[in-house]
Formats: C-alpha cells, structure tokens, sequence
C-alpha cells in the first residue's frame, strides 16, 4: 500500500516537472519569438523618422544620454530623474554656479510674480523668493511629484508663503496668460519634451514687458564638463526662441557665471 502511494507521488512529481518544462519551452519560445519579431519590426523601421506634426524627428542613431527625439537640429537630453536630487542641493553647487551672481543678475524686484520651471527641489524657487518678498510669489513648476514634495518639505519647514507648488505636464506649463514677470529655467530647457509647446505657453504666460531667462551650460566651451546634450549654444538658445509665433525678442546674454549662459528674452510691450 505505501509502495503504491509512494509511487503515485512520484508519477505527481514527474508529471509536474514535464509539465513545468513543456510551459518553459512553449512560452520561452513564444517569447522568443515575439522578441525576434520586434527585432525585426525595429531594423525594418528607416533610420529617421518624423512626428505626426513634423516637428520633431527621430533618429535610430543618436547620443546615449539623448531621448533620440531631435528638435531644430537638437537631440534633447533624457529627463533627470527626482533620485538627482541631491545633485541640485550639493554644497559645492555655489561655487560651481555661482547661484547668488545668477540671482543677482535677473533684476528681481519685491512685488514680482516668477516662475520657476522645473524647479527640481526649488533651490532656485527659494532664493528668488527671498528677492520677491512676501508681497511677490514664486511659482515652483515641475513635472515630477517628488521634486515638488521635497520643495514642499522646505516651504513648510521654513514657514515660507510666497512658494506655490505646480505639477505641469511635458506640454503645459500651467500658468495663467499674461500672469508672470519672468520665467526661469535652469539646466531644464534642453530637456524638455516638447520645447516647442512649452514655450508657446510661457511666451503667453509673460505680462507685456515680461522675460524669459535660459540657463544654459556653454556648449561653446570643451572645458565645461557636463555630458554634451545637457549643454547649448547661445545661437542654438536664439535660433529656436525666436522662432515667430513665440513673439519673444532677444534682449541680452549675461556671461557672468563660471559655467553657465543666461539668455534672456522679452515679450515687447504692445505701442497702441
Ligand atoms: C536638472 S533639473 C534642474 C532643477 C532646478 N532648475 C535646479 O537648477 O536646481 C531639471 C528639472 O526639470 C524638470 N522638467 C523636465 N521637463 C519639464 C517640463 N516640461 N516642465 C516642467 N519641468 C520639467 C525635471 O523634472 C527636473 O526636475
């Protein structure tokens, strides 16, 4: 009787192993397949490639550290992630930046409404919002939700009230037409998504007279040592900001930061 049992176990074992093994070679093989089909499905695709609205392209070949995705000539660079986050708030960050020149420069004045696009932790938000006073109001915008809570952390931490939290999308901004003094974007313009529709919508969130500020690393200089798709030309920053519809003009290029260009463009006052 227990030879009998113990032989009926070992038919279970043995049926479920062949089972097991037979569900590993079909699927294994189905997966295998469907792998070798994409393969196919991808060398079969042509090299460049261009969006339904013929904007952007895409390029099979492109920079490890780029989306693939190429705007006006431009591979734009992969978003940083929030676990980057300590990157933005090292110590040696003034140095290397020198944030306090770059505040300084961007003739911040008590009462002003700015925005701080991709904020990232708000290292930015927080020293503009020092210049604006409580009577002016920083608008920290980013599409990451953990970017945000960790600014949150510090505006609640602080007591500070002139900070406003907004979760944008790769397309929108979320601001309000003619709202804001001026738009700041550090390290974050060349890492956008959709740049072409993100600046029609903050070239309409500027009031009359309003400004935009690019914060660029020199692609120009060798010597600045960040991965190529994180840095831009001036003339690159010109070309695809003065684009018509955006109704932006240049008004000047501040190199006064050790690594950095700040180009800054206005929304020209209306003449009745
Ligand atoms: C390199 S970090 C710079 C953060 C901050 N400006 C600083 O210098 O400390 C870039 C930030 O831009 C944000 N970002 C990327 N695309 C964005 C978009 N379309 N709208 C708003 N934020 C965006 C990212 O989520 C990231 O937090």
């Amino acid at each position: 009787m227990t030879s009998k049992r113990s032989s009926v176990r070992l038919c279970c074992v043995f049926c479920a192993l062949i089972s097991g093994l037979l569900w590993l070679l079909i699927t294994g093989g189905i997966y295998t397949t469907e792998a070798v089909a994409q393969e196919k499905a991808d060398a079969a695709k042509p090299d460049v490639t261009k969006s339904e609205d013929g904007r952007y392209e895409f390029r099979k070949e492109h920079d490890p550290n780029g989306q693939g995705k190429f705007y006006m000539g431009r591979e734009l660079a992969m978003v940083m992630s929030f676990h980057g986050a300590p990157w933005l708030e090292r110590p040696e960050r003034e140095e290397e930046e020198r944030l306090s020149t770059l505040v300084a420069q961007l003739g911040l004045k008590p009462g002003m409404v700015v925005a701080d696009v991709g904020a990232g932790s708000g290292v930015l938000s927080l020293m503009m919002a020092h210049e604006v006073g409580e009577k002016g109001k920083v608008l920290a915008i980013d599409i990451q939700q953990e970017m945000l809570d960790l600014l949150g952390d510090k505006i609640m931490n602080n007591k500070i009230k002139n900070v406003e939290l907004v979760l944008g999308t790769e397309k929108s901004p979320k601001l309000k037409e003619a709202s804001i003094d001026l738009a700041l974007m550090v390290d974050v313009y060349h890492e956008f998504e959709y740049p072409y529709e993100m600046t029609l919508e903050l070239a309409k969130a500027l009031k009359p007279g309003g400004r935009i500020a690019f914060v660029e690393y020199r692609r120009e200089d060798p010597q600045v040592p960040i991965k190529l798709v994180h840095k831009m030309t001036e003339a690159q920053v010109k070309k695809e900001i003065t684009l018509p519809e955006f109704g932006l003009k240049w008004k000047e290029t501040i190199d006064k930061l050790p690594r950095q260009h700040i180009v800054v463009f206005e929304r020209p006052v209306m003449k009745p």
